[in-house]
């Protein structure tokens, strides 16, 4: 049986999704530690720094792919640390790619349908409409996924997800390889999700200029820590935000 998001009330204020103290080795080396963060319901918070700071890192943790050395990751106040990706994909936390894969052996509408198929019940075709629709997906059903261009591609990854009705996203990347009108769209779209449709976002981006328009707030990574956390505007000029993208990189 697979549970929909829960709707469980939640005092306003409280977070819906948060981690505390993570870190994490690979390959022998401590690529992560002392992160922690809380996500309020329509709040959008910018992950960035510099590559190798650890950003994809810590959303593999986030998403369910790796389990932290320590540290705990909590969704509507439940301790989901040790939950598998599709375990959190089934409670309502999505998750986006880097670089957008998708089956280049079906058509667009195959993937809509392989996607309807991949929930409990079924999602319907008007979820798969209601789905494209909120993020302007408008290439047809015969198309084939090869035919896609980048932007679209994310497009049909994130319809995808959309019709699920998750409440928190988390984002790797999404402008990667985007045009600058596609990136305006892309934030449009964001923004509309947040604030109308009370979505969380944690969004990761390496450049700084991307952020200022969208996210409420943002944390700086470098070198597997947190070196500084707060709305943009305040933080862009503090000496180890410029260090971390200005002369250590
Ligand atoms: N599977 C892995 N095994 C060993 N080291 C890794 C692995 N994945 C990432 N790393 C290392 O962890 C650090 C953080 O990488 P990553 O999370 O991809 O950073 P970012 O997304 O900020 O560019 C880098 O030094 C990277 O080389
Ligand atoms: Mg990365």
């Amino acid at each position: 049986m697979v549970a929909a998001a829960p709707e469980t009330a939640l005092p306003v204020t409280a977070p819906i999704f948060s981690c505390e103290n993570l870190s994490l080795d690979l390959g022998g080396r401590e690529v992560l530690s002392g992160i922690g963060f809380d996500l309020k319901a329509g709040e959008v918070l910018g992950i960035i720094g510099p590559n190798g700071a650890g950003k994809t890192s810590l959303l593999e943790i986030l998403s369910g792919r790796y389990v932290p050395k320590s540290g705990k990751v909590t969704y509507r106040g439940r301790d989901i640390t040790r939950l598998k990706l599709f375990e959190r994909a089934r409670l309502g936390i999505g998750r986006t790619y880097q670089t957008p894969i998708v089956c280049d052996d079906l058509t667009v509408g195959e993937t809509f349908k392989a996607a309807r198929q991949a929930y409990r019940p079924y999602l319907t075709r008007f979820d798969a409409e209601y789905g494209a629709a909120l993020v302007h997906f408008t290439a047809s059903h015969d198309t084939p996924n090869t035919g896609l261009k980048t932007f679209e591609r994310r497009k049909l990854l994130l319809a995808n997800l959309l019709m699920r009705k998750p409440q928190v996203l988390l984002m790797d990347e999404p402008a990667a390889g985007l045009i600058n009108a596609e990136i305006d769209e892309i934030d449009q779209i964001l923004r509309m999700l947040s604030k109308e449709m009370n979505l969380s976002v944690v969004i990761v981006e390496h450049r700084i200029e991307l952020l200022e328009s969208i996210a409420d707030r943002v944390i700086v990574m470098d070198a597997g820590e947190m070196i500084a956390q707060g709305e943009l505007e305040d933080i862009i000029d503090s000496p180890a935000v410029r260090a971390a993208y200005f002369e250590t990189h």
